[in-house]
């Protein structure tokens, strides 16, 4: 049995599958919001720059989703594992409210904005945004990495510098079918660490983890703990 306390430079990788618990839905199968929202509607660059209005209702309705959650008992574990780097795509912020300090958020953050024009990148917690125009009079839009953007580069490395000194790597509730983000494992694997998969189901990167629990993020975090 794999026992956190037993290793000193954790990594939590993690994605939709953790926040589900605390009621935020999925992107990928049954009930996902991709499955329920086109992309090329609500989250890239080209639906942004067709109907700007639009993009910031879908982004200001799950502020508001997002905002009556509160993060469950995995994100609770996560925080309270001392000296552990958390690099996840989710955008909600949970990790966060939980209290995880170091979080390197690799899909960027529902509670950012970013100016079209000046690239200013502010916090923002307001449901709804007050406004969705800079001071400069351009456009903000959210500061998540949509379809089709590239991802920043400091923020990538920042997760692979955490990732290659990690003796322990544990993904937890992610399809690894969103790359590059789902490149990073391997470079855990690569060093030799021990990497553990949480997912109730398969993934096409199961066979890469040395070891993988079946079940949900909460009780097999707690399992862990
Ligand atoms: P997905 O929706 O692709 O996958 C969620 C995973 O969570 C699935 O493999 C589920 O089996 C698993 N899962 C469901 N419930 C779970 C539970 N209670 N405990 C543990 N696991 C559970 O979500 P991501 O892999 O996070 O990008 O998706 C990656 C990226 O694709 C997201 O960051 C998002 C999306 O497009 C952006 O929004 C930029």
């Amino acid at each position: 049995m794999i026992r956190l306390k037993d290793f000193s430079r954790i990594v939590f990788f993690t994605g939709a599958g953790l926040s589900a618990e605390s009621g935020i839905p999925t992107y990928r199968g049954k009930g996902g919001i991709w499955a329920k929202y086109d992309y090329e509607e609500y989250a890239c660059q080209r639906a942004f720059d067709r109907d700007p209005g639009k993009v910031w209702d879908f982004h200001d309705e799950r502020r508001r989703r997002v905002s009556a959650c509160e993060p469950n008992e995995g994100h609770r574990i996560i925080a309270a594992t001392e000296g552990a780097v958390v690099v996840t795509q989710n955008i909600d912020g949970l990790h966060q409210r939980a209290g995880s300090k170091a979080v390197v958020e690799l899909h960027g953050s529902l509670w950012r904005v970013r100016c079209a024009g000046c690239r200013t990148v502010a916090g923002n917690l307001e449901t709804p945004i007050r406004s969705r125009r800079c001071a400069c009079g351009a456009w903000l839009r959210p500061d998540i990495v949509w379809f089709e953007d590239a991802l920043d580069p400091a923020t990538v490395r920042a997760a692979g510098d955490a990732i290659a000194k990690c003796d322990l790597l544990v993904s937890v509730g992610t399809s690894g079918v969103v790359y590059p983000a789902a490149d990073l494992p391997r470079l855990a694997l690569a060093r030799g660490a021990v990497t553990v998969e949480i997912n109730p189901e398969e993934t096409p990167l199961s066979g890469l983890y040395t070891h993988c629990m079946r079940g949900s993020a909460s009780e097999m975090l707690r399992r862990m703990a």
